[in-house]
């Protein structure tokens, strides 16, 4: 059987960075992010007995996925082994996947890519599995695949089984106007991978502060969100990319995501807010900004964003759904 879904990317305002368990991708702590309604990975799956070998064709924007390509595959087809045991059964697949956005350069391809690949290859091996079901498979593709299943804004529970480590919703899509504008600065992918940094993050010596103060962290966002405070939710968000962003610096071996133009936006950013343009950003293993904006200041920031002539692409999100199986398949 053959089906389709379409997955949002996420953002993370409370981010995950380091696993307790490596094998099931248990996170050393919660996360609360949103869905993006523009950041979205299609993907097609068939199981047949007509295939000899499982075939994974990586394509859409710009349509390469460069060197990490090979090991996109290998990990997509392990996540297919997963759907496979649980469906039992052992017919080998065809995956057809694209993004509308580029890959590799921050804007968690990996969760809205695994995601995706999660729904429409379970649904084509006959599973008929629940929401709660979904985002635990989706974790052990991607961990942050498994905020993209629900809808809105969403929290990773900090479980320490895999039964008790998922996303659920904690408010729809429409709950709050705020918008997610992504600022593009460099299409060069990152030469490590979240996955193998995260296996660093045990080497800062602030680590252990982070965790310490990280529960607190998730009751005040969602108490920011619930009752829409933009100040302090934003202040809350951008000190928190900093801080992750603090703990890779000073890993062994650091780890520096950021590029000269990322921190030129970082700066513009804080310049445009101290001149009342009240914006706010995030920033995630890569290169590429994200400004929290409340939707009545979006067209104001974006004009800000087009007169900057190293911002290469603007990709503007709201609060956007989880994953969903549509009907037009890619073969
Ligand atoms: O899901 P992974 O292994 O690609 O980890 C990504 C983690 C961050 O994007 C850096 C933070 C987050 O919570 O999304």
């Amino acid at each position: 059987m053959k089906a389709t879904a379409i997955a949002p990317s996420n953002i993370a305002f409370i981010k995950y960075w380091g696993k307790k368990e490596e094998v099931l991708r248990l996170p050393e702590n919660g996360s609360v992010s949103m869905c993006l309604s523009n950041l979205l990975t299609t993907t097609t799956v068939e199981f047949s007995s007509d295939y000899k070998g499982d075939l994974v064709e990586i394509g859409g924007y710009k349509g390469d996925m460069g060197n990490k390509g090979d090991m996109g595959r290998i990990r997509i087809i392990e996540h297919l082994d997963r759907i496979r045991k649980m469906a039992g059964i052992n017919l080998k697949a065809k995956v057809v996947t694209k993004n509308n956005f580029p890959t590799g350069t921050g804007l968690s391809s990996s969760a809205s890519g695994f995601a995706a690949l999660t729904l429409a290859g379970a649904k084509a091996a006959g599973l008929n599995l629940s929401e709660k079901e979904l985002s635990i498979l989706a974790r052990q593709g991607s961990g942050s695949a498994c905020r993209s299943i629900p809808d809105g804004f969403v929290e990773w529970l900090d479980g320490n089984t895999s039964e008790t480590s998922y996303g659920v919703s904690i408010f729809p899509p429409e709950h709050w106007e705020i918008c997610d504008v992504v600022a593009v600065v460099s299409r060069e992918k990152k030469e490590i991978s979240s996955t193998e940094g995260q296996k660093l993050t045990g080497t800062s010596p602030f680590f252990k502060t982070r965790i310490l103060n990280i529960k607190n962290k998730i009751l005040k966002i969602k108490e920011y969100i619930k009752y829409k405070k933009f100040t302090e939710f934003g202040e809350m968000t951008e000190a928190e990319a900093l801080e992750m962003h603090a703990i890779m610096l000073t890993s062994q071996p650091s780890l520096i995501y950021l590029m000269p133009n990322s921190i030129l936006l970082m700066k513009l950013v804080k310049k445009w807010r101290s001149e009342g343009l009240e914006c706010y950003f995030t920033v995630n293993t890569g290169q590429d900004i994200h400004i929290i904006v409340e939707k009545k200041n979006e067209s104001a920031l974006c004009e800000r964003l087009r007169s900057v002539e190293e911002v290469k692409e603007i990709i503007v999100n709201e609060a956007g759904k989880g994953t969903r199986i549509i009907d037009k398949h890619l073969f």
